[in-house]
């Protein structure tokens, strides 16, 4: 009987933790929890562990003492205590004295983000954290950020004071951190590529702005499903509160039409990807003030020379990226030659004209 009971309170144990999160609505944070909760939660811990303890140790008979498996089992039942103590209980203690960073997670179920590019999209970040846990991305991705991201450009765009702290995911309904790196850490992608309507076409075909990409195609997903991951995307490494104001960049509506369409191949090219509008350098250099700025580029000959960013200089990288690269950059712009026509290019230099 005792030894049934154990073995219930061992299945209790371990299934817990997933059913205190198979309800998908958000729970307090530790920072919320009343200091009497932890109380609590040490009181139960010590409490399964005795009596774990005492139903392994306490009827035993001499001769009985020295069963391996029995010290096993015992053994067993305190390395899983500390386990519960160190990677559960006292982190959760700690982040409850974290304040909750401007970057944590603070949508609801229901809450609408528009795409702050401007496109008339909108989705619920919500909704489409669910749909990136469903859908695996954490196999890939992580929402982690580790100082020496910030030096291999894992995370683009991210900034050094941007590492990763418990403060980030108080609010969080589940963390789900990832390990793996296969792609590339996304705590700030909102940011890079703040344009759902690009966040949509790269889900549903990675190739076609990255051709080496081994990102799965996610094109099974429904509109709604795409909608909605890419407003979380969007909201990531941004702050909610100037998303839900609509504070973010949306196009005049009273512009040049070769500046709009500018902007459209912009995206639908995937220079976005790799540069940025506001000034901080991703893979490539940011597009805002480029216009008729100074650039020092070497040329395939190894020397070094100035030039400056006019329309033939922003043709020729588009057309013909290897011809003078960026010093300080390296040189992994794809030539769009084959994909641009002359009135694309046109409208490109339009477009970068505009951001100065
Ligand atoms: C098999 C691994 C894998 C899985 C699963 C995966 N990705 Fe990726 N992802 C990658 C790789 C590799 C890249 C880098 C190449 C690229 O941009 O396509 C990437 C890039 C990205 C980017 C950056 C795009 C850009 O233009 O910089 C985003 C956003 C992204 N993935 C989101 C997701 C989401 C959301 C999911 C789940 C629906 C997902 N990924 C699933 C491997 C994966
Ligand atoms: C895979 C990443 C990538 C993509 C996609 C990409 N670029 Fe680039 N681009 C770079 C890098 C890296 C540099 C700097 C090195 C060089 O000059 O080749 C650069 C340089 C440039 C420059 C010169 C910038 C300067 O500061 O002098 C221009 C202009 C440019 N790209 C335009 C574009 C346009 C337009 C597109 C889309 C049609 C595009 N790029 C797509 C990576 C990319």
């Amino acid at each position: 009987m005792k030894r049934f009971i154990t073995l219930a309170l061992l299945a209790v144990w371990m299934v817990l933790p997933g059913w205190a999160q198979h309800e998908h609505q958000p729970r307090p944070s530790p920072t919320e929890a009343p200091a009497i909760y932890w109380v609590l939660v040490a009181l139960a811990v010590v409490a399964i562990v005795g009596f774990m303890l005492w139903t392994l140790y306490g009827k035993m008979r001499p001769g009985r003492m020295t069963t391996l498996s029995y010290h096993a089992l015992g053994a067993l039942v305190i390395i899983m205590t500390l386990f519960t103590l160190v990677l559960y209980v006292i982190p959760a203690q700690q982040a409850q004295q974290l304040p909750a960073t401007a970057r944590a997670w603070d949508w609801k179920p229901g809450e609408i983000l528009q795409d702050p590019a401007g496109s008339g999209l909108s989705g619920e970040p919500y909704r489409g954290y669910l749909v990136y846990l469903a859908n695996g991305c954490t196999y890939c991705h992580t929402l982690y950020l580790r100082p020496e991201d910030l030096k291999t450009g894992w995370a683009e765009g991210a900034r050094p004071n941007e590492v990763s702290q418990m403060g980030d995911f108080v609010r969080y309904p589940f963390t789900m951190l990832g390990t793996q790196r296969d792609g590339p850490d996304l705590t700030v992608i909102g940011r890079k590529i703040p344009d759902m309507q690009y966040q949509i076409d790269h889900l549903v075909d990675p190739r076609r702005f990255k051709p080496k990409s081994v990102m799965p195609s996610y094109r099974y997903l429904s509109e709604r499903d795409l909608r909605d991951l890419a407003a979380y995307l969007v909201s990531l490494g941004n702050d909610p509160q100037k998303l839900r104001a609509g504070v973010a960049p949306t196009p005049k509506p009273t512009e040049d039409p070769k500046i709009a369409k500018g902007r459209e191949l912009y995206r639908s090219l995937g220079c976005v990807g790799c540069h940025s509008l506001d000034g901080s350098p991703n893979v490539g250099p940011s597009f805002k003030g480029l216009w008729e700025r100074e650039v020092e580029v070497v040329l395939p000959d190894g020397t070094t020379t100035r030039v400056i960013a006019d329309g033939a200089y922003i043709r020729e990288s588009i057309t013909q990226a290897s011809a003078k690269v960026v010093k300080g950059f390296p040189n992994v712009m794809p030539s769009f030659a084959e994909r641009v026509t002359e009135s694309d290019l046109d409208a490109l230099v339009e477009y970068i004209k505009s951001l100065r």
